[in-house]
């Protein structure tokens, strides 16, 4: 069934793969909006930090998430800014502790179900490529077209380690491997919606390709009408 505003791409796979460099840039080439479902769930864990709440205790996190009240505002890069009740929440999303916590809340089953519909809202008339972990396992069973980005966990380590330095810190790499890996282990073995590929995703191992290369590769994939 063709959506209004186009297709809805699912773009899935681990944390450090470019997913988000990679979205961004094909959502502009085809004149789409471009969606980040990280960063809901880093708002959710952002909520939840700013107000002392554990990001174990279930009911607390399930009716922050409740709470939470998502508007997207269009961008000329094409990313739709995301508002949470109003608020601009932007680089504070981005901090190392919130995509820990984010990585926490998000093995509450209610709370990605109370997600899963904000994103479903967002994304349903197409013209969106959605960017996260179970975008075509789950909230978009049946997405135009699903990818799933793979990187080996030192490659993506080496990446945020450069990324890090390059905004002047003096990241450690032996503990971004560490976090990296124990983030991949908790996302993989969480009961609720674990990160895999959907059975009809394109597979695409980045370890060794360029930026440029992933996009391409996206592209060449898309049926010919949209790009
Ligand atoms: O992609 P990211 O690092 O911004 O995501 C932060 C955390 O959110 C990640 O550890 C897992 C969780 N997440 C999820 O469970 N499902 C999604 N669709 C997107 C993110």
């Amino acid at each position: 069934m063709a959506r209004l505003n186009g297709l809805l791409i699912a773009l899935d796979g681990p944390a450090g793969t470019g997913k988000t460099s990679v979205g961004k840039a094909v959502a502009d080439r085809l004149g789409y909006g471009f969606v980040s479902t990280g960063e809901m769930y880093r708002a959710l864990a952002y909520t939840v930090f700013a107000k002392h709440i554990e990001p174990e205790d279930h009911d607390a996190v399930l009716a922050a998430a409740q709470g939470l009240r998502f508007t997207f505002a269009r961008q000329p890069d094409a990313s739709l800014k995301m508002f949470v009740g109003g608020e601009f929440l932007g680089p504070k999303l981005h901090l190392e502790e919130v995509g820990n916590v984010a990585s926490r809340v998000s093995t509450n089953r209610e709370a990605r179900r109370v997600l899963t519909e904000k994103m479903r809202e967002v994304g349903q008339d197409g013209g969106i490529v959605m960017e996260g972990r179970d975008v075509g396992t789950v909230v978009f069973p049946d997405a135009d077209i699903k990818f799933y980005l793979d990187a080996t966990a030192e490659q993506r380590a080496q990446r945020r380690f450069l990324q890090l330095k390059e905004t002047g810190q003096k990241p450690d790499y032996n503990k971004i491997l560490h976090s990296i890996e124990e983030r991949d282990h908790r996302d993989k073995t969480r009961e609720a919606s674990p990160l895999k590929p959907a059975s009809d995703a394109v597979l695409i191992d980045t370890s060794e390709l360029s930026l440029e290369q992933v996009i391409d590769t996206v592209l060449e994939k898309l049926p010919h009408h949209a790009s």
